[in-house]
């Protein structure tokens, strides 16, 4: 479903990803793991079509993802109702007036009429445990019902992929299991969940494949995600344990 095919990235001079050649299937669960610095959300924000390979290529479902392509309305609302994206800073993410539009915003960007707006937008603010924040403006809630209220956002879509960068950061230990085991009966009702962390504790269960990102910005090793958890010397060595 999903393949990069020799991509290399830059923001400006300095590459930041290099020569990266991937390819994710449906229903699978990755997770993204290295140093700060590495890559992985400039990973995720390709994946997402937010930006584009200075080299190389990128497909879903086998066609090319390029800006020329997303620029086409309707190829953009295609792509966007099948990847859901959760940003690393929230605060980037949300930007309506209350929770319960910022929820409804993506359903009724593509076309939902107000009573399945209303299904969708109460389902999800129950799910993620926010349904008393509805009437609030995200701006003033805290860190982590922003997490709560962005991965609601984007769950309302009912995405085919998840793309979570650090779903978890902020998020209290109760609302930390929560939420594995959340993304755990996604993976299982068939989601492909891709996804960057650095809170290993707290996703047991949930990963079968990880992809390791070095510091000078390659893609060092795909593998099973138990194998390398356990291997401590490769995690010493670069600087992830
Ligand atoms: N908008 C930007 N403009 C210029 N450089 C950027 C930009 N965003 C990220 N970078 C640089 O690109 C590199 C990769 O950053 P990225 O955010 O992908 O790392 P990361 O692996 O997600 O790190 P973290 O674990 O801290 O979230 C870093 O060196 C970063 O400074
Ligand atoms: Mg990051």
């Amino acid at each position: 479903m999903i393949e990069f095919k020799k991509v290399f990235f830059k923001y400006k001079d300095e590459e930041v990803l290099k020569n990266i050649n991937v390819k994710i299937a449906q229903g699978d669960s990755v997770a993204l793991i290295g140093a700060n610095g590495s890559g992985k959300s400039t990973f995720l924000k390709l994946l997402n079509g937010m930006i584009f390979p200075t080299n190389g290529s990128y497909y879903f479902n086998n066609l090319e993802i390029s800006s020329d392509k997303l620029e086409q309305g309707n190829f953009s609302k295609k792509f966007h109702k099948k990847m859901g994206f959760v940003f690393q800073n929230s605060d980037a993410q949300l930007f309506c007036s209350s929770v319960y539009e910022e929820v409804a915003f993506g359903p009724r960007q593509m076309g939902m009429d107000e009573i399945e707006v209303k299904k969708r937008v109460e389902d999800c603010l129950n799910l993620l445990n926010v349904k008393n924040l509805e009437n609030k403006e995200p701006y003033n809630i805290s860190g982590g019902e922003k997490k709560r209220v962005a991965i609601a956002s984007v769950l309302a879509l009912n995405p085919e992929v998840l793309v979570l960068d650090e779903p978890m950061s902020g998020i209290d230990p109760k609302g930390k299991k929560f939420l594995n085991n959340l993304f755990i009966e996604l993976n299982k009702a068939g989601k492909t969940i891709i996804c960057s962390t650095h809170d290993f504790e707290y996703v047991n269960g949930l990963f079968k494949r990880v992809l390791v990102f070095s510091e000078d910005h390659c893609l060092i090793r795909d593998d099973i995600y138990n194998e390398v958890i356990e291997d401590n010397d490769f995690l010493i060595k670069y600087n992830i344990k």
